[in-house]
Parts: structure tokens; C-alpha cells; sequence
């Protein structure tokens, strides 16, 4: 168990205590009753930057009863130090103006003070560990940092201080790491957002913020959460999925990986479409991997998470309005922006509101080879999300006037999903032909085979074949010299007996 956890254990045991007495178990709704030491005082850096103070490794906080625990002889004074350096520096912790070096210096500092005036005989290397445990204890994420260290976790679900869920592999596992109360939870959260410049309180219970490492959180926080704060954190990974690894993944064939990149040179204009979580960020880097260097692009996005190889990018972020309600600036405004930038490509790292008409109508005038992603469980889904989207813009278009739009901007649609088997596939290479009365025409050319069944442990063993029917926007390909291995679009879709 983490110090942290010590503390919060011991102030919930009673009011014996000495801790109670200057700290009273903070009321949760109510943030503003949060004693500001307290409230401050959690934790922050991804492991790695804790290495400084972290000289002693932190172990795994396992679900352990307290009375099973081996007895630490410097406990107690762990305790007490905690404690002071919660109520010495707890203001300092969430002060942005400090760089993580000058807090981990001024915490070791205070530290190394409170520690000597403990008057407990210390040698040197027990005061060495005691200041290294606090530190990391204090300034940490608690339960979190080792979830954050482990590679193999891509997701991490907080739901209220006894419950974290992680996910590896595609698929959730509870974990035995938690919070120790809901009052440690909140520390963390309240670190991570005041370390963005955000606030989390009863006036504004959710935001979305990122850890220094890059990694996308969103919290909320009750009376919203009901059953105790919530914060869920999608992990950066430093080196981005490549096109390779999709194939090894058996997200994509090599033959639809080839078909791809040719959309995506011939200037097709793209969107990807899927679920929460299905992978449409990571395949929509891989997609903007295809444009040829010689581009300029823009990408614009609600949370930078894009990491484009090519040298001439210009990333572009919305953000969300200050305190006072202003300051906004919305991806619409961005991607208007962005028209007046001279882009060769425009990437739209999602398309959630209106945005989306003015996306289409830079499509439709010209800006060809954008790409962006929709929300959408399947191609048809994605279309009348679209349409959804561009009466947002509350432009108050007919709506044969926005399927027309979209029919004439949209010229493949790729799905992608996340199947039973915890797997992210690409099910459908869809394009959109034309219209056909007040109805928008897609034509599949790649849809994955379901019928193929599951292996022993329960892993589908089919995969997107081609549909046999070779999509118009090949002839483009065919114009503008962009060679297709001949077999790409060969249909492979076998019947039960074939198999
Ligand atoms: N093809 C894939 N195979 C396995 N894991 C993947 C694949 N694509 C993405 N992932 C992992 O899945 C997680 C979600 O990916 P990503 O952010 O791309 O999804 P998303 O659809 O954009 O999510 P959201 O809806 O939240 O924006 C990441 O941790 C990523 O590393
Ligand atoms: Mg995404």
C-alpha cells in the first residue's frame, strides 16, 4: 500500500487520529469544503518523470487487508511527514507556473526539513527512502502509476474509488490496483486538470484534459458521476501504430492496405467510420501516413493526437471556453481557418457538429484528399450521422440538398469495429456512388466475412474480402498512373461449402 493510501486509510479510522483533528474527511460533493492542502495535495507525472524522487521502486498497490501488511518500522513517521507536506506545499502542487523540476526540489527540500525535525534516528539511506517514498507518494498518481507504466495497458477506466478497469489487448480486466477513498481519487483528478490550466468542481464537474505524456483524460465527478468520480485515460502511445502493425493485427490485408494508400494518393476524399474506442484515430494516422511529402497539411483536432511523419504539417487544436464562458474557438472555426492556410490536405480528427457542412462544402470546392473520422457503426450509419451533423451547422438545408453534398464530398467510407473477439477489424471499404431518387448509393468493395467462425479460444477467423466489384474512383487511379496489384479487387468471398 502507497503512502498516500496510508494516510487516507488512517484519517478515515477516526478522530483519534492526530490527522483528524487538522483535516476532517472532506464532504465530496461539495469541493469547496476540501480543505485546500488536502485537495491539492496528490499526485501528477507520468512514472517516468517521477524518476528523480523515485529512487526506492513504488510497489504494486495490490488490494492487500492493512493487517496482512509487514509492519514498516518508519510508518508512523511516514505518516506524520506526509501529512505536513500536504499542509506545507499543498497550494505549490497544483501551481502551474512550476516546472516539475523545481516542484520535486522544493517537495525534497521541505521534505528533508520535516524528516530532520521528526528527531528519529535515522541512517542516511533510511531518511534516502523515506524522502524518495513520500515524493513519489505526494507528487504521483497513486494507484494509477503503475498502470501508466505498464505498456501493455492501452485504457484505464476509474469508476469510483474501489474500481479501476484497464484494458490490454482489446479487452477490459478489473484490476486489483484502487483508490483508497474517494478523496484520493479526487486529488489525482484535481492535479491532472489544474496541470492544464482546467478546474474541476461543482461548476464545472467534467473536462477533458491530457497527461504531459500525451495521454487523452476525461473526468467527471459527482453529483454527475453518481456513483463517485470517473476518469477514464486512453493512453498515448509514443510510437504510433504503423500500417504494418494493423496488418499484424489483422485489422487490414495488404491488399486493402495498398488500396488505401491509392484513395488516399489520388486525392479521394475519406471518411472513417466506427465506434467509441474502435481505432478510427490510430487508422486516420495511418491514412494521412499515404499523402505525399510534398503536401501541406493541416490537421485539426479537439486534442492534438495525430503524429504525422511528413515534415510540412501545421497541427491545429480547438479550445474549450475559459471560466467566463469565452474564448471558444471551435473546430468550425478551425477548419474555416484553415481554408485560408493554402492546404493541400485538410485532416479532421473528427467530425462531431457543424463543422462538418463546412468540411463537405471545402471538399466540394476543391480541397480534395481530406480526410476525417465520423462516429458511425456502419457505412449507411455513417452517412445519416453526417446528415445529422450538417443540420447542426443550423444552416436549415433540405435534406436532399445535404445528401447531395455529401454524395458529391464522400467518395469512400472505410468502417471500422471493434468484434466480439476484442479485435479492431476493418469491416467495410465502402463507396459512396451517387443517388438514386432521395436515396444516397453505396457500393461495398471490401466487407468482412463473418461467416468464417472462430478459432479454439474464441478469435473470429475471418477477415474483409473483396466484394468482386471494382469501384468507379478506380478509374481515377487508372488516370492518374496509380498502378493496383491486379488482383486486389478479385472477389474471395467464399461460401460455406467452399471453405
Ligand atoms: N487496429 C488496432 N488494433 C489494436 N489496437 C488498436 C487498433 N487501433 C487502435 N488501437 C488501440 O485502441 C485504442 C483506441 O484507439 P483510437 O484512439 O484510435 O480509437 P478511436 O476510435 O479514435 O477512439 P475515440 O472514439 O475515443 O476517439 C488505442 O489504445 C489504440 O492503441
Ligand atoms: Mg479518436
Amino acid at each position: 500500500m502507497k503512502l498516500t493510501e496510508r494516510v487516507d486509510a488512517v484519517r478515515e479510522k477516526g478522530p483519534h487520529h492526530r490527522f483528524d483533528k487538522k483535516a476532517p474527511e472532506p464532504a465530496l460533493v461539495n469541493s469547496n469544503a476540501v480543505p485546500t492542502a488536502l485537495a491539492n495535495a496528490s499526485s501528477l507525472p507520468p512514472a517516468s518523470s517521477l524518476s528523480s524522487v523515485t529512487a526506492v521502486p513504488v510497489p504494486s498497490p495490490a488490494p492487500i487487508a492493512a493487517s496482512q501488511l509487514p509492519v514498516d518500522p518508519l510508518a508512523d513517521i511516514k505518516e506524520r511527514a506526509a501529512q505536513e507536506l500536504f499542509e506545507r506545499i499543498g497550494t505549490r502542487l497544483n501551481d502551474p507556473s512550476l516546472s516539475e523540476e523545481q516542484l520535486h526540489a522544493y517537495a525534497r527540500a521541505e521534505l528533508g526539513n520535516i524528516v530532520s525535525a521528526e528527531q528519529v534516528p535515522l541512517s542516511d539511506d533510511e531518511r534516502d527512502r523515506l524522502i524518495a517514498e513520500i515524493g513519489a507518494d505526494v507528487l504521483g498518481y497513486g494507484p494509477l502509476d503503475v498502470l501508466l507504466a505498464d505498456e501493455a495497458v492501452s485504457e484505464i477506466m476509474v469508476n469510483g474509488h474501489e474500481q479501476i478497469f484497464v484494458e490490454r489487448n482489446g479487452r477490459l480486466s478489473l484490476s486489483p490496483s484502487r483508490f483508497t477513498s474517494e478523496a484520493q481519487l479526487r486529488r489525482v483528478i484535481e492535479r491532472i486538470v489544474s496541470k492544464v490550466g482546467r478546474r474541476i468542481d461543482e461548476s464545472s464537474p467534467l473536462v477533458d484534459a491530457r497527461l504531459a505524456d500525451g495521454s487523452r483524460v476525461n473526468a467527471i465527478i459527482p453529483p454527475l458521476s453518481v456513483d463517485g468520480s470517473s476518469l477514464t485515460i486512453r493512453k498515448f502511445s509514443r510510437e504510433p501504430l504503423t500500417v504494418r502493425d494493423l496488418i499484424g493485427f489483422g485489422t487490414l490485408s495488404p491488399d486493402m492496405a495498398e488500396l488505401l494508400d491509392a484513395c488516399v494518393k489520388a486525392k479521394l476524399n475519406i471518411i472513417v467510420s466506427g465506434g467509441t474506442g474502435t481505432g478510427k484515430t490510430t487508422l486516420l494516422n495511418v491514412l494521412s501516413g499515404y499523402i505525399p511529402p510534398d503536401e501541406r497539411i493541416i490537421t485539426i483536432e479537439d486534442a492534438v493526437e495525430l503524429q504525422l511523419q511528413q515534415e510540412h504539417v501545421i497541427r491545429l487544436e480547438s479550445r474549450p471556453a475559459n471560466i467566463e464562458g469565452k474564448g471558444e474557438i471551435t473546430i468550425r472555426d478551425l477548419v474555416r481557418n484553415s481554408l485560408r492556410m493554402r492546404p493541400d490536405r485538410i485532416v479532421i480528427g473528427e467530425c462531431r457538429g457543424g463543422e462538418s457542412l463546412d468540411m463537405l462544402q471545402a471538399m466540394n470546392t476543391g480541397h480534395d484528399g481530406s480526410i476525417s473520422t465520423v462516429h458511425a457503426n456502419s457505412p449507411r450509419d455513417a452517412i445519416a450521422r453526417l446528415e445529422t451533423l450538417v443540420l447542426m451547422a443550423g444552416m436549415d438545408l433540405p435534406l436532399r440538398a445535404i445528401r447531395e453534398q455529401i454524395t458529391s464530398a464522400i467518395d469512400v467510407i472505410v468502417q471500422i469495429s471493434r468484434l466480439k473477439d476484442g479485435t479492431r477489424r476493418i469491416t467495410h471499404v465502402t463507396e459512396v456512388q451517387g443517388m438514386e431518387g432521395e436515396i444516397v448509393t453505396l457500393q461495398d468493395a471490401f466487407i468482412f466475412d463473418h461467416g468464417a467462425g472462430t478459432d479454439a479460444d474464441g478469435h473470429l477467423l475471418g477477415r474483409a474480402v473483396a466484394t468482386g466489384v471494382r469501384p468507379r474512383f478506380a478509374d481515377k487511379f487508372r488516370d492518374l498512373g496509380i498502378e493496383l496489384s491486379p488482383g486486389v479487387f478479385q472477389a474471395e468471398l467464399m461460401t460455406r461449402a467452399q471453405r
